[in-house]
C-alpha cells in the first residue's frame, strides 16, 4: 500500500522581490514498511520537502496524496488532526519541552491524541531505552538521551509515518549509530515506516531505499533491501 504519493509537485519561496522554486516538480512514493533515506547537497530542498508532504508546508502545484487523502482537499484541522494521530516527526534538535521530564513531554504527545494511554507511553519509552531517565528533565539528558526521547514522543501514538530530519545531525558517531540502530529496529521489529533525511552516507545502509535530490528533482532512487 502506498502512504505517499506525491506528483509533480513544486513549491517556491518569496523572499523581497525574488521568488526561488525550492521543489521542481518532485515525485515519489513511499510503500508501508519501507525505511528511506532521502540524500542531497544542503540547499536541494530536503527538509522542504519532508514539511511539504506532512502539511506543515503549502505547495503550488502538483498533487500529495498521503494516507488515502488528498493534502489539498484537507483542512487545517484535519491536517492537525493528522499530525496529531497518524504521522510524526524527529528533528536534529530535539525540540523537547524543558520543564517537563522525559515521560511528561512523551504523555503530553499521547493526551493530545485520539488514544492517549500512559501505559503506552511507558512501553516507548521502554522500546527506547529510557525506563530509567523516564524522571529526568531533557536538561539532565545527553543529546542521544534526548532524541530517544523525542523518538519515544514521536512513535507514542503509532503513527504510519515516522517523518526525521537529520535526526543524528547533532550527534557524535557512536551515539548516532545507535540512534539508527534504533531506527532500524523501529523499521523491522515494529513495522514503522520512515522517511529520513540525512547527510551521512554512512547512514544510508539503515535503510531499505535511497532517493537522491538535486535542485528539487528526485535524481535516483536505490532501492537496497535491509
Ligand atoms: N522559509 C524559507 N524562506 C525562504 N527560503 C527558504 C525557506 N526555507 C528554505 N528556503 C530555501 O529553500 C532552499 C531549500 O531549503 P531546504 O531547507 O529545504 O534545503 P535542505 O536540502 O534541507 O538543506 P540542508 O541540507 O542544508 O538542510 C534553500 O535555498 C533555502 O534557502
Ligand atoms: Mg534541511
Amino acid at each position: 500500500m502506498n502512504l505517499i504519493e506525491a506528483t509533480n509537485v513544486k513549491k517556491s519561496y518569496m523572499t523581497k522581490d525574488l521568488r526561488t522554486e525550492v521543489l521542481r516538480g518532485i515525485s515519489m512514493t513511499l510503500k508501508e514498511g519501507e525505511f528511506v533515506s532521502i540524500i542531497g547537497p544542503s540547499g536541494s530542498g530536503k527538509t522542504t520537502f519532508l514539511y511539504t508532504l506532512g502539511g506543515l508546508e503549502p505547495f503550488e502545484s502538483g498533487e500529495i496524496m498521503i494516507l488515502g487523502q488528498s493534502l489539498r482537499s484537507m483542512s487545517g484541522k484535519a491536517k492537525a488532526d493528522m499530525r496529531a494521530n497518524d504521522i510524526a516527526y524527529v528533528f536534529q534538535s530535539y525540540n523537547l519541552v524543558p520543564n517537563l521530564t522525559a515521560y511528561e513531554n512523551v504523555l503530553m504527545a499521547s493526551a493530545l491524541s485520539k488514544t492517549p494511554s500512559p501505559s503506552r507511553v511507558k512501553e516507548v519509552l521502554s522500546h527506547v531505552g529510557m525506563t530509567e531517565h523516564a524522571h529526568k528533565y531533557p536538561g539532565e539528558l545527553s543529546g542521544g538521551m534526548q532524541q530517544r526521547v523525542a523518538i519515544a514522543r514521536a512513535i507514542v501514538n503509532n503513527p504510519k509515518i515516522l517523518f526525521a530530519d537529520e535526526p543524528i545531525g547533532n550527534l557524535d558517531h557512536d551515539t548516532g549509530l545507535s540512534i539508527m540502530d534504533l531506527f532500524k529496529t523501529l523499521n523491522q521489529t515494529f513495522h514503522m515506516t520512515i522517511l529520513m533525511v540525512t547527510h551521512n552516507q554512512d547512514t544510508v545502509s539503515y535503510g531499505t531505499r535511497t532517493l537522491s535530490i538535486f535542485d528539487g528533482t528526485v535524481v535516483r532512487d536505490d532501492h537496497h533491501g535491509s
